[in-house]
């Protein structure tokens, strides 16, 4: 047997652990060829392969990134003069000449569509949701999200002595795309006095008074974690704009951190590169018997998986009655929505 391996879209850390996981999986249990694919789905439009064998993979567990490149092509995407994409047809072409017997996609909410889609198509696909996100419909988690709030968590911390020193208020913009997920967790984590979620509707005023009722309680300062997918005004990023709003109704000190792509970078967490490794296997038991069309997931720390058609084209979001939504709430956390 013959297995391709791609990873597309936002890079995060663990995916190494994932190729790893898949790669020895296949390799040591059923001596399967291996053959990593670069740069997510143009790899398999140009044919640009790479062999993967244990020394290839070594050392890479801990490694971020990926080793084999991503990038966020969409085959299925069409050109405007274009009836139908030609790429999709032209990889479907390339995995019948590279004579795989199975493709592993690595990837988010995109790279499922994708994976459906060639899986229609009846191409022997297996996925595996990773993103810093957390946001891939059918799995309770993700990996890459586990060292994303890791990483969030400490700059919050940081971010409490200077804004204690200064007395400010500091609001600290983090990732998670159209989703709330990071900045609830990280926001917990970190003992954020404020969380701001894209899935709760907040009012500029109950900010500013809940400020307001802090200073008149002597908190010499405030910290504020917002997520990047918030709804603003005049198209401001979220934490610029988070600021502006205090600046203009309280005046209060304030200063913005963008965490950006610190979020992505770096050696992943030890729960990511468990739950990658756990994914990469499940992954290689799914091709084994023959189970495709399917995105291996984890429902209350059992690894399952689901049907890709079920996973295309949706994401997941924050439901507002989220338990942990409800916990931080009787620790006095403010969602913006009401006063604590
Ligand atoms: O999907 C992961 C993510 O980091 C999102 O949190 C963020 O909004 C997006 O990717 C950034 O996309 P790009 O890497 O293309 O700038």
């Amino acid at each position: 047997m013959k297995i391709g391996i791609l990873t597309a879209g936002g890079d995060c850390p663990g995916i190494n652990a994932a190729i790893r996981g898949v790669a020895k999986a296949a390799i040591l249990e059923h001596n399967i060829e291996v053959v990593g694919i670069s740069d997510g789905f143009s790899g398999l439009l140009t044919k640009d392969f790479i062999p993967l064998d244990e020394h290839s993979l070594s050392g890479i567990l801990t490694m971020g990134g990926t080793i084999l490149g991503t990038s966020r092509e969409k085959p299925y995407k069409k050109k405007k003069d274009e009836k139908e994409s030609q790429k999709a047809e032209q990889i479907i072409k390339n995995y019948k000449a590279e004579k795989f017997d199975a493709l592993v996609c690595i990837g988010g909410n995109g790279t499922m569509k994708t994976a459906s889609l060639l899986a229609k198509e009846g191409l022997n696909i297996v996925g595996i949701p990773k993103t810093i996100d957390n946001d891939v419909w059918g799995t309770d988690l993700t990996f890459g999200f586990d060292s994303a709030v890791g990483i969030a968590t400490e700059a919050i911390d940081r971010l409490h002595t200077t804004a204690n020193s200064h007395k400010r208020i500091m609001i600290i913009e983090v990732m998670g795309h159209k989703a709330g997920w990071i900045s609830l967790y990280s926001g917990v984590a970190g003992g954020g006095d404020i969380i701001l979620l894209p899935e709760l509707k907040f009012s500029e005023e109950i900010i500013c008074n809940y400020l307001d009722h802090r200073a008149l309680i002597q908190k010499k300062y405030s910290i504020i974690v917002v997520a990047e997918g918030i709804e603003t005004k005049d198209n401001m990023k979220a934490g610029e704009y988070i600021a502006k709003v205090i600046q203009e109704n309280i005046d209060y000190e304030t200063r913005v951190t963008v965490l950006g792509y610190l979020q992505r970078g770096g050696t992943p967490s030890p729960a990511d590169r468990i739950l990658a490794t756990r994914y990469g296997t499940h992954a290689v038991d799914l091709i084994f018997e023959g189970n495709f069309g399917r995105m291996v997931a984890i429902h209350n720390n059992d690894i399952t998986s689901i049907p890709l058609t079920e996973v295309e084209g949706k994401t997941r979001l924050l439901d507002p009655l989220f338990p942990l939504i409800k916990k931080a709430r009787s620790i006095g956390t403010c969602f913006g929505d009401k006063m604590p």
